[in-house]
């Protein structure tokens, strides 16, 4: 039934073997600099690496600082601790996500409240958010109170989904009437921008991966930005075992992380930056490829980048609209070896969850139930 799809990919990408996702892709200097990171024997959490990246990071996304960690569950972790979530808070996120955004909400012991996602952007509905607010909370000393469970509501975390910009800017002034802080898991959306903006840039922090699925890869890894000085100055310190510098003494002036990454990822990484134009626009010429393709299939939608926005596509997605025929497509692609993947299960489903407040989920369940990723890796 979907043979056509199958031969389309495989002519795409050149092959008759196995696809998977998305591959990384090596062809800049990486070789270059990890050699030069091996010999100078700086491989660890020190080095000229680690301070080339976060400035050469923070310029590309246009943030003023970018602290460098060890993966994007603790740049999302610090980033809510630096946000002053507390284990007695509650943070506001979507319930279309990668576990590791509720994870990061728990490992400080606050919990999630689920909101609705937009179905254009796949990413948290700034409708659904005022719609809860409106509902459920009230504003009190400049906090937002749940009336439900007395809770302050501390901070909204929405992510862009396969790097499809949510409606941030509308998200923020809802965020700001509300008194809640804005962080951004943009995980997954380096290299895209919304009204010309980068992601991830519009929140009090924001926080990117760098694992081995993303746009460009440090094997693990991950950044903060900030434009707040004294923000940046506490996620480094934070993620560096809040050690007080000093040449030669271990002094630590409060429980810290060590969140640092290597200056061997950083080297592999500051190669993939600078490939990171080139490896969007190869993205975005391949999600045009499939927008023709999947034109002639009635049965299918290919999800294209949001209004006003700038995708990075790094996951193409479809959307399978008979419920029937999406598992048809799983079950043929991926054993024909195109591996395909259906959209995570809604986090409020998932047993650690289950019990947290939601709003309405409409889109959210519409979306888990019909999504599929396809073959998304840049083609070289
Ligand atoms: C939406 C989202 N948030 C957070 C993460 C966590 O990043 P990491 O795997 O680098 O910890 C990922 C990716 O893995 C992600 O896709």
């Amino acid at each position: 039934m979907y043979a056509n799809v199958v031969a389309f990919i495989q002519k795409l990408y050149k092959t008759k073997g196995f696809l998977p996702l998305h591959e990384p892709r090596f062809v800049g200097n990486e070789k270059k600099y990890l050699n030069d990171c091996i010999d100078s024997t700086f491989v660890s959490s020190v080095g000229k690496y680690v301070d080339m990246l976060e400035e050469q990071f923070a310029k590309r996304v246009g943030s003023k600082y970018a602290i460098a960690t060890v993966n994007g569950t603790s740049a999302l972790h610090i980033s809510l601790l630096l946000a002053d979530v507390t284990q007695d808070d509650e943070v506001i996120t979507q319930p279309l996500t990668f576990v590791a955004t509720c994870n990061a909400i728990s490992y400080i012991g606050a919990k999630p409240i689920f909101v609705d996602v937009d179905l254009d952007t796949m990413g948290l509905s700034p409708t659904s958010l005022l719609d809860f607010l409106e509902a459920n909370c009230k504003v009190v000393n400049n906090r937002c109170v749940n009336k439900t469970t007395n809770k302050i509501i501390k901070a909204c975390l929405p992510m862009h989904t396969f790097g499809h910009p949510c409606k941030i800017d509308e998200i923020k002034e809802i965020c700001d009437t509300w008194h809640i802080a804005l962080v951004e898991d943009a995980a997954e959306s380096l290299g895209s921008s919304y009204k010309e903006k980068h992601t991830g840039t519009f929140g009090k922090l924001g926080a990117f991966s760098f694992n081995g699925n993303k746009i460009i890869t440090s094997g693990g890894g991950g950044v903060i930005v900030t434009d707040n000085e004294k923000l940046a100055k506490r996620a480094k310190h934070l993620t560096t075992t809040a050690k007080i510098p000093h040449p030669y003494e271990y002094r630590h002036d409060e429980i810290g992380y060590n969140y640092r990454m290597p200056n061997l990822n950083a080297a592999l990484l500051v190669a993939q930056l600078e490939q990171l134009d080139k490896f969007v626009a190869n993205k975005r010429e391949l999600a045009l490829k499939y927008e023709a393709f999947f034109k002639s299939l009635p049965d299918i939608d290919f999800i294209k980048e949001p209004k006003n926005s700038q995708s990075n596509y790094w996951l193409q997605a479809i959307i399978v609209k008979d419920l029937e025929n999406r598992d048809k497509f799983l079950e043929y692609t991926n054993s024909n070896g195109i591996m395909t993947r259906p959209i995570w299960k809604l986090m409020n489903e998932l047993e650690m969850f289950k019990e947290c407040q939601c709003g309405s989920l409409e889109n959210a369940k519409y979306l888990e139930q019909r999504v599929v990723n396809i073959s998304s890796g840049v083609i070289l």
